[in-house]
């Protein structure tokens, strides 16, 4: 029997080392036989331009990138979404010298045929396994429509609500946003690429590209090395280590080099020191963007850059199909380095099994499956329900009752298809058909009985008053107001810093006219960041903050709403009181002279205009229901560096309501060879209490988690006094001191 097993590892061992070795062997075998012209095509990637689903399939602008695909000179294309056309362009690429299947590769961020909360959203709801779950599913849609990979998850960690693009990334922290990246990569890749509902995943922007000056898109940014390794790296870094298959680099310049254009960051880090085995794509054009900096004089000189950095594969730009060729001939780029990023493009490829079959994602019954998903739909009514935080229920107003027997929704969303949908959605041209309104999730849950009344009182952003007479009639008419109120979906994203960040238009004027009729408002906001709402926060009683929630989002606004889901979300990011506040996060350092209180003015690091903390803390969320925090001890209070730190605390549902709580575990190095944040969030739990009921939650610590980087970026810990903390956001907790021996 023995033998017989031994024989079985041997034979089985040599399969898998073979079938290993065979994608390097075949790598290196195709390879050989490639013109510079067919590696520099591989390193290439084109947008189609959006087809029209029901239409043609094919624009007639994309017969230009027919002729490359069909002889062999482009390795990809972006924004084709269907089996139809995957399918053509694929035949296209089958009829090349040496048939080398296409990349198909699209922006999935929050969601594909479903669309889920906006990502930030997403974070709110502090729950990974909802969020690998939400990924897992748009990759099953995805791949379903002949996608092979996405550009996400967005990891980019951003302290400034100006910036439009924290709409797509999991706000301010970096433990929150390493660990969401990670599940987010998990969801993505499944059980691992060559699976036919597997997506290749990205992480994105490489680097720091959240950290742009002013929070303007695409500015500069400028940091110490032991910052970006502190607070912008890690989520790249762990999503490296979660096996994420690309890696997108970002506009920005880091440090006065183009992070396409960084040697550092792309090789030296995360090539050499991480071992990356994947390849990175450009951020669209950022290749020959590298001539707007001012570090390449042109498209030849951009494209020597970048290759040489490590930016395998330029998007858009053409730099490579048209410069590579040459800068080899006449030996000013070795081989080499072109035949690594081949590499690295290729494998991938065989990954996925394209060379098997380059038409296995091209399945129409697989597509008409998930063009309508009703299980994923329901997933993402629960999905943006527990991405809702409540801010404020100070008259219990909520949830409200089914049977009240008059409701008015006012405000411009509430009968907003598309704009629930979120900037980063997928458009399909049955999108207004398939999106719950808001309107039409209130009105499908009031009761028969009850009339719900619309009015839109104004327009998003302009100063048109015209419609406030009428809103205000509407509200005279009603029991409850619900106001909903925020930006526009297309107001956050990519290319979209605000420099204000309160209610645009004449929204405020709108709700202080609704609000003089002394009606119960119930406040609805959405938005993709943070916004500054001073004035909605002192005077309404109940506010929701809702973002953009996606294709159930009326349903998921109702069920919140009326009770059915009891809002659990906690904030991402901390709310500022107004711009001039920007940035303000949690985990700040101490400063010489810090303001005790948020009140403190005089000579010590505030505004003498602004209260000092911030308008809402990071991590803070309410609930229906009131959640205790009891008995919080700790196992020692004095550890040696073998040791493990256990940290018990009990909750306790005492309100009326089952719900959740996330409760958050933060410490503070005291004293540090660098000055080291007053808070680092370093664990959290979610978890589900009925009324009345109490659980104790265990959490561990070892010197792993006081680790940080010096000024030489030695990444250590130091022995001395740690305070440990727990609580229901990152400014309501119970301290405990301990002290931390080496
Ligand atoms: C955009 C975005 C990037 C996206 C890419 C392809 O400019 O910066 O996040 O993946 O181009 O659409």
């Amino acid at each position: 029997m023995k033998k017989l097993f031994l024989s079985l590892f041997v034979i089985s061992f040599g399969i898998g080392i073979s079938a290993q070795k065979s994608v390097a062997q075949k790598v290196s075998e195709l390879l050989a036989k490639m013109t510079i012209e067919e590696k520099a095509g591989q390193l290439s990637q084109l947008n189609s331009d959006w087809e029209d689903l029901t239409g043609p399939i094919l624009q007639k602008k994309d017969e230009d990138k027919v002729a490359l695909i069909q002889q062999g000179k482009l390795g990809s294309v972006l924004n084709v979404r269907s089996v139809a056309q995957t399918r053509m362009l694929q035949e296209y690429a089958m009829k090349s010298r040496l048939k080398i299947p296409l990349l198909f590769g699209q922006d999935v961020i929050h969601g594909f045929r479903t669309s889920f909360p906006v990502n930030i959203g997403q974070a709110a709801s502090w729950d990974l396994g909802l969020i690998e779950k939400s990924e897992r599913i748009a990759a099953t849609e995805a791949s379903a429509f002949g996608i092979h990979w996405t550009f996400a998850p967005m990891v980019d960690i951003s302290r400034d609500p100006r910036w439009g693009r924290v709409m797509e990334g999991s706000g301010e922290d970096t433990y929150l946003g390493s660990l969401i990246g990670v599940a987010r990569v998990k969801g993505f890749q499944g059980k691992g690429l060559g699976n036919i509902d597997a997506v290749m995943a990205t992480a994105k922007h490489f680097a720091a590209y959240g950290a742009a000056v002013g929070g303007r898109d695409y500015n500069s940014v400028d940091m110490s090395l032991r910052q970006l390794h502190e607070i912008y790296l890690p989520p790249f870094k762990a999503a490296a280590e979660a096996g994420v298959a690309t890696f997108m680099n970002s506009f920005n310049d880091i440090n006065g080099i183009p992070a396409t254009g960084s040697k550092y960051l792309q090789r030296d880090l995360l090539k050499n020191k991480w071992g990356f085995k994947g390849f990175v794509v450009s951020d669209w054009g950022s290749v020959i963007e590298m001539v707007n900096h001012g570090f390449a004089k042109d498209k030849t000189d951009a494209s020597l850059k970048a290759i040489l950095a490590g930016s395998d594969m330029d998007m858009e730009s053409r730099a490579y199909i048209e410069s590579l060729p040459q800068l080899v001939k006449d030996g000013k780029v070795d081989i080499k380095i072109i035949d690594d990023a081949v590499r690295r493009v290729l494998t991938k490829k065989f990954e996925l099994g394209l060379f098997d079959d380059p038409f296995k994602f091209c399945n129409d019954e697989r597509q008409k499956q998930q063009t309508n998903n009703a299980e994923h739909r329901k997933f993402g009514r629960e999905f943006g329900a527990k991405s809702v935080v409540l801010i404020k229920n100070e008259t219990q107003i909520l949830p409200l009752s089914k049977s009240t027997k008059t409701v008015a929704l006012i405000g411009p969303f509430g009968k907003e298809t598309v704009a629930n949908h979120g900037f980063w959605s997928v458009p399909f041209n049955d999108d207004k058909e398939r999106i719950i309104t808001q309107f039409d999730g209130i009105k499908n849950q009031l009761d028969k009985s009850s009339t719900l009344l619309y009015a839109k009182g104004c327009n998003v952003d302009d100063q048109d008053r015209s419609m406030f007479e009428e809103a205000v009639e509407t509200a005279k008419k009603a029991d409850v107001v619900i106001m909903t109120l925020g930006e526009g979906h297309d107001m956050s994203g990519e290319a979209k810093s605000r420099s204000n960040i309160h209610f645009s238009g004449v929204q405020e004027e709108l709700l202080k006219e609704i609000h003089k009729t002394g009606k119960p408002i119930i406040l609805m906001i959405n938005a993709g960041r943070p916004l500054v709402f001073d004035w909605a926060s002192d005077n309404i009683p109940t506010i929701i903050y809702t973002w953009w929630l996606g294709t159930e989002a009326g349903n998921s606004i109702a069920d919140v709403i009326f009770g059915t889901a009891n809002p659990g979300g906690k904030l991402p990011m901390s709310f500022p009181r107004t711009e001039g506040q920007i940035p303000v996060y949690y985990n700040h350092y101490n400063t010489g002279r810090p303001a005790a209180k948020s009140t403190d003015r005089n000579y010590v690091s505030a505004y003498i205009d602004l209260d000092n903390d911030p308008k809402y803390p990071f991590g803070f969320g309410l609930s229906y229901t009131d959640f205790s925090y009891s008995d919080f001890k700790l196992s020692s209070e004095s550890l040696t560096a073998n040791q493990t730190l256990t940290v018990n605390v009990t909750i306790t549902n005492k309100g009326n309501f089952d719900g959740e709580e996330v409760a958050q575990l933060y410490i503070r190095d005291l004293v540090g060879k660098v000055v080291r944040p007053v808070k680092e969030l370093k664990g959290f739990q979610k978890i589900f209490l009925k009324k009345g009921e109490s659980k104790t939650l265990t959490f561990k610590l070892s010197p792993e988690s006081l680790k940080f980087y010096d000024d030489d970026l030695n990444y250590d810990w130091e022995e001395g006094e740690f305070d440990i903390m727990i609580g229901t956001n990152s400014n309501d907790v119970q301290t405990k001191r301990i002290y931390w021996r080496k």
